[in-house]
């Protein structure tokens, strides 16, 4: 018996996290292909190839091995550019891949979360100019309703887009990600389309569907003043936070899109959400620095102190993802944290990590915040864009030159959280010691220490349950 349980509420999502273009592996039609296949775009010029052979069935291994480790739930993605290889050809065996492997998950009791756009498009798409060309939201919906009308009996949960703050930063500012631009017009262009992409897949699916749900998944990033008492850290802060994580949030509350000095109009988009899709990885630390226009006066590190990832990507800052939760319940939608994970090989960092950010999504539903559930990214280390192989997101260890899955602890860690819906002491004395007295810190200081910091960090709600000691 355990002496302490962070229990999950009942019904609760658990699965882990994919994308299409960094798991089936052939996808050579795409703006991903295109883009591995110029030189000097992906970290040691590394392509996708294989990835991890999806395409050819090596899903059902992958998820036969999340449906042995306790999951009730996987999001994966849908490849545009296989169901649509040309503006007005459509590939239905294509089409049978999905259903099959819809129906293998409900074999396998995983509850499906499709992902209808994570960063690929058709090289067709691409080639007309991608998302900064006006037409690409209407092309989207076409095959938006292709696929759901193909798929509707098999899914109730459509994530319209993949992060697309996220997209039109690295693809229009930071230039990292194809067509590699660094231009805020078109970065404005490309955003105002991708709502509208967006708007317009929410009604289309709703049309076809009427007891489907749908929203996007939103990246947030945890930004937090490096100085408390400086006003400028503050207000850079603000800006960040309004020009990263709240852009999409605006538009569906007012169809007002705003990117620094740009904005527009998208009535459409107005209230088209039915949850929260929740993605947190990380947080900087922010400071005013007048010597970076070009990144709106913000100088962003790793917060101090805190364990950070083996390149460099992540820091394990909890916190972030509290915010990011209480960024959600503004709206008081169901929200789902559709990606959270750290690259990390050796998986020497990623035990405490996971455990930590769990404690804060069980801290938020135990505010009765409607945290519904939680995909950790991924099931297996997968194709990471342009940082090629050299990232591993993975619970389960891949060779992509063998195809050979090992497990790593962590996917032990998740099992036992999975199995008992909850974060019990004894799973963190037996598997993750080193993280047991940050998470149970001994009865009443516990209780004080911990009440305190939740204080804080939420300072108007209380919590209604204390876990069982
Ligand atoms: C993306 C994933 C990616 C992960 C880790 C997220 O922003 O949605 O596709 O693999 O980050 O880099």
């Amino acid at each position: 018996m355990p002496d302490v349980t962070y229990q999950f509420p009942e019904g609760f999502l658990w699965g882990t996290a994919t994308a299409a273009h960094q798991v089936e592996g052939g996808n050579t039609n795409n703006n991903w292909y295109a883009w591995e296949n110029t030189p000097g775009k992906i970290f040691n010029e590394q392509k996708s190839g294989l990835a991890c052979d999806w395409w050819n069935g090596r899903w059902k291994e992958d998820l036969e091995n999340a449906e042995r480790d306790g999951q009730n739930a996987h999001r994966f993605s849908i490849e545009w550019s296989r169901i649509q290889p040309g503006p007005n050809r459509w590939d239905e065996s294509a089409l049978d891949f999905y259903k099959d492997l819809l129906k293998g998950m409900r074999r396998m009791g995983l509850a499906p979360v499709v992902t209808l756009h994570h960063f690929s498009d058709p090289l067709w798409i691409y080639e007309m100019g991608g998302w900064e060309n006006d037409k690409t939201p209407e092309f989207f919906e076409q095959f938006v309703r292709k696929v759901v009308d193909a798929l509707k009996g098999e899914v109730k949960i459509w994530v319209t887009l993949n992060e697309p703050n996220g997209l039109v930063i690295n693809s229009y500012i930071d230039g990292c990600f194809p067509p590699g631009k660094k231009d805020f017009r078109a970065a404005f262009a490309a955003l105002t389309n991708l709502i509208r992409g967006h708007a317009l897949a929410y009604h289309a699916i709703h049309e076809i569907q009427t007891d489907a749900m749908a929203g996007y998944a939103l990246y947030y990033r945890g930004f937090f003043p490096k100085r408390d008492w400086s006003p400028l850290d503050h207000w850079v802060t603000g800006m960040l936070k309004k020009n990263v994580n709240d852009l999409f949030a605006t538009a569906i509350h007012d169809g007002q899109v705003k990117l620094i000095i740009f904005n527009a109009l998208v009535k459409e988009a107005i209230g088209t959400q039915d949850f929260i899709g929740l993605q947190y990885y990380s947080s900087d630390e922010v400071s005013f620095n007048l010597s970076k226009p070009g990144e709106l006066f913000a100088n962003r590190e790793h917060p101090k102190g805190v364990p950070v990832s083996p390149t460099g990507f992540i820091a394990d800052f909890p916190q972030g993802m509290a915010q990011a939760l209480k960024w959600a319940h503004q709206f008081r939608l169901p929200i789902y944290v559709t990606e959270n994970g750290v690259e990390d090989a050796e998986d020497q960092m990623r035990p405490a990590y996971l455990l930590r950010h769990l404690r804060e999504v069980w801290l938020a539903a135990n505010f009765n915040w409607q945290v519904k559930g939680y995909f950790h990214w991924s099931q297996v280390d997968n194709f990471e864009w342009e940082r090629g192989w050299s990232q591993r997101f993975g619970l389960w260890e891949l060779d992509p030159k063998t195809q050979k899955r090992t497990r790593r602890k962590s996917a032990e860690i998740y099992e036992a959280i999975c199995k008992e819906n909850g974060i019990s002491s004894e799973t963190v004395r037996r598997l993750a010691p080193e993280v047991f007295s940050e998470l149970f810190p001994g009865k009443f200081n516990s209780m004080t220490s911990l009440q305190k910091r939740q204080d804080k960090t939420y300072p108007n709600y209380t919590l209604n349950k204390w876990p069982k000691i």
